[in-house]
């Protein structure tokens, strides 16, 4: 397994080009089920997931083709075309792999009126249910039974109604699947609480390009009008704001002065206050946002929530580069149940994190030391890399398949920008 070394202490100064949405990615490249023409995605990242999707749509029988790269992309551009659906089953030994594949669902559903999904089981950070993603489904008419670890799913006559549905809690993943099953139904689908993130935006608007007729993008209640039959079209995935909010964090710890090419100001907002809570300059620029730090992080209190909160996907690496701060500051994690899991490998390095129950309270440390270090899930091991860019000496993280899940050409971009990292290849 590939580990990553880094001699930290490098200010990290420069320009860090900012990739496509994995979690934008993962629910534009299920829409190509719903049409039997092309979908073309472009700005699509390099990563594990999105091949691991691409294998997935493959076994459904439709093909993605990679064509290269666009100048004003930093990812790949890639066609996929369901002419026929050859398989409407997303087996256990892909979905276990990767969750998102829970995706196809609601797409299926839609296009062939019936799926068979395997349950996709917890991970890392908590044990990650599907019950609204069902009940969602179930509040436009589809038939839906659980089967030794399978979820089946069936449209009565081929189609699902319409219908209403109120989340009792916001769910990112279960808004998605609940569009994507309803772009097609014969009535009308409203969602209320539906989650609000960029990346449902990004997701509905390609559906609109596609042919979808979809009110209220954006906000908390959307009402899609079903229609018969969507046609392809070309799409640009968005920046991805978790990455870009990542190396933020990194210019921080590093006192660094970094400009995130690409990324943009207002889908990251909670994220940005909260750079600025830490003593961080924060400008937007014409080409994406720079963030410039001098001195120690600010004691700062973040507490996750929904877009437009502080987003989850944030906390472990606000929680690294808060290590080294002064004063207290407070973490409250109120949508996963476990993830906290960077705790114990940053206490490795001589951070000082007390956890209670859902808070973590970090007493900023005057250094840390350079540590052989275990990534545990993909946030989890940003942050090691983030306080290991700062460390004293060298830390080494290991299992970083986890980074390459949603970090593309991390190390690439960290060296760009004067990191001591480097990759060493375990064969
Ligand atoms: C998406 O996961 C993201 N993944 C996650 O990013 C992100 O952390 C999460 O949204 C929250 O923003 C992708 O987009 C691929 P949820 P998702 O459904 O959809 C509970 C990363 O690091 N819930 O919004 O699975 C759930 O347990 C990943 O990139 C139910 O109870 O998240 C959680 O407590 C990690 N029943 C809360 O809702 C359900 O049916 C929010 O989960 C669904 C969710």
């Amino acid at each position: 397994m590939d580990q990553i070394v880094i001699r930290g202490g490098q200010r990290l100064k420069g320009r860090i080009p900012i990739s496509g949405a994995k979690n934008a990615a993962l629910t534009l490249l299920p829409c190509a089920l719903l049409t039997d023409e092309p979908l073309t995605l472009r700005n699509l990242p390099r990563l594990a997931d999105v091949d691991g999707f691409g294998h997935l749509l493959n076994q459904l029988g439709c093909s993605t083709t990679i064509e290269g790269s666009r100048p004003e992309d930093f990812g790949r551009v890639m066609t996929a075309r369901a002419t026929t659906l050859t398989s409407t089953v997303a087996p256990y030994d892909i979905v276990r792999k990767m969750r998102a594949s829970i995706l196809v669902l609601g797409p299926l559903l839609a296009r062939a009126g019936e799926a068979t999904v395997s349950l996709p089981g917890g991970c890392a950070i908590g044990n990650r249910p599907i019950d609204l993603h069902l009940k969602a489904l179930e509040a436009f008419g589809a038939e839906i039974e659980l089967a030794s670890g399978y979820v089946k799913a069936v449209a009565p006559g081929g189609r699902l109604a319409g219908g209403k549905f109120t989340f009792p809690v916001v769910s990112v993943g279960a808004t998605e699947n609940a569009v994507m099953a309803a772009v097609l139904a014969k009535g009308t689908c409203v969602l209320e609480n539906a989650a609000r993130e960029p990346e449902i935006v990004d997701l509905c608007n390609c559906l609109v390009a596609m042919g979808a007729h979809i009110e209220g993008i954006g906000t908390e209640t959307l009402t899609i009008e079903g229609v018969d039959r969507l046609h392809g079209a070309t799409y640009r995935v968005m920046a991805d704001r978790i990455e870009a909010g990542s190396y933020a964090c990194a210019a921080v710890i590093t006192e660094g002065d970094v400009e995130l090419v690409g990324a943009k100001a207002s889908e990251m907002e909670a994220t940005l206050a909260a750079l600025r809570e830490a003593g961080a300059t924060v400008e937007e620029t014409k080409a994406g946002i720079r963030v410039a730090m001098s001195g120690r992080a600010q004691p700062i209190t973040l507490s996750t929530a929904p877009y437009p909160g502080f987003a989850t996907d944030m906390q472990a690496q606000f929680m690294a580069m808060a290590t080294l701060g002064t004063g207290a500051s407070l973490f409250t994690e109120t949508i996963f149940e476990n993830r906290y899991m960077h705790v114990p490998e940053l206490a490795r390095m001589g951070c000082d994190i007390q956890v209670k129950g859902r808070t973590a309270v970090v007493r900023g440390v005057d250094k840390l030391i350079g540590a052989p270090v275990m990534a545990t899930d993909l946030r989890a091991s940003m942050s090691l890399i983030i306080a290991g860019l700062a460390a004293e000496g060298q830390t080494e993280v290991n299992r970083v398949y986890h980074l390459d899940r949603g970090y593309e050409r991390l190390e690439e971009k960290l060296q760009a920008v004067g990191a001591d990292i480097e990759r060493i290849s375990a064969g």
